[in-house]
């Protein structure tokens, strides 16, 4: 069963936002409420690590810095050996290069790698449009994923709410299942891009040890409340 007792815990909040002002503003907000602060491309192309100190300075929260990394071995090496001295938890590298890759994560110390399998922009058509054997579902390509990162020492991976039981079933409880494209019955995000997506209680009662929410909380009239409102959902999943 997932690994953390205190549902807002489960929570990562997706600081997908310009600036360290709006970012600045968010964490003081949040910073009570949700688990961990999830640092993407955005934020961190423009901010570089201060943006790190920045939370760190008004939140306890934990750091997720979502790079996804995608390059050659040695270069992912590097760059997860610059993340470790960064004191961010988890860090993302995309597993569509296989075990070359996805080994790197043994031997970075203090740091969760996770790896990303299939994004949850992706749906059936684009990967069949992409090349990918008409008889091959979303699914099918994420768990092949999810055990090579398993088995080339990966902590866990980041997958959509319709994998996670069976990701779970052959990855074992231990390994960590982190899930996005998470929206609430009562969100609405303009023009979503997310495809694979799921309800905070469908993807807890799946088994989601962590789910990560942006959009639904940022683009609230109440953020707070929007991620309260979640963390209850969370913690009645738990406990129906
Ligand atoms: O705004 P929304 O709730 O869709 O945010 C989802 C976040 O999760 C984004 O920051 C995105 O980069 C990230 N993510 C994702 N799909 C993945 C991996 C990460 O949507 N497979």
């Amino acid at each position: 069963m997932p690994t953390t007792a205190n549902p807002k815990d489960r929570l990562i909040f997706a600081l997908d936002v310009p600036d360290k002002n709006e970012a600045q503003r968010l964490v003081k907000l949040l910073h009570t409420s949700v688990g961990c602060f999830k640092v993407g491309l955005e934020l961190f192309v423009r901010e570089g690590p201060d943006i790190l100190k920045l939370i760190k300075d008004h939140s306890s929260a934990e750091i997720f810095l979502d790079l996804k990394l995608h390059d050659i071995p040695a270069t992912v090496r590097g760059a997860l050996r610059s993340a470790a001295t960064l004191g961010v938890k988890y860090i993302t590298l995309h597993a569509t290069e296989g075990e070359a890759i996805l080994e790197t994560a043994k031997e970075v110390e203090g740091l969760e790698v996770l790896a990303v399998t299939v994004l949850t922009s992706m749906g059936e058509t684009q990967l069949h449009d992409l090349g990918f054997a008409q008889n091959l579902k979303v699914s099918d390509v994420v768990l092949d994923r999810a055990l090579r990162a398993r088995q080339s020492g990966c902590a866990g991976i980041i997958c959509s709410g319709e994998e996670i039981t069976q990701v779970k079933q052959k990855c074992g409880e231990e390994f960590k299942v982190v899930v996005p494209g998470i929206r609430p019955s009562w969100s609405q995000v303009v023009a979503d891009d997310q495809n694979r997506i799921a309800t905070p209680a469908k993807a807890i009662a799946a088994g989601a040890d962590l789910i990560v929410v942006g959009r639904p909380i940022r683009d609230s009239a109440d953020p707070l409340e929007a991620a309260r409102k979640i963390v209850v959902e969370i913690e009645e999943s738990i406990n129906p």
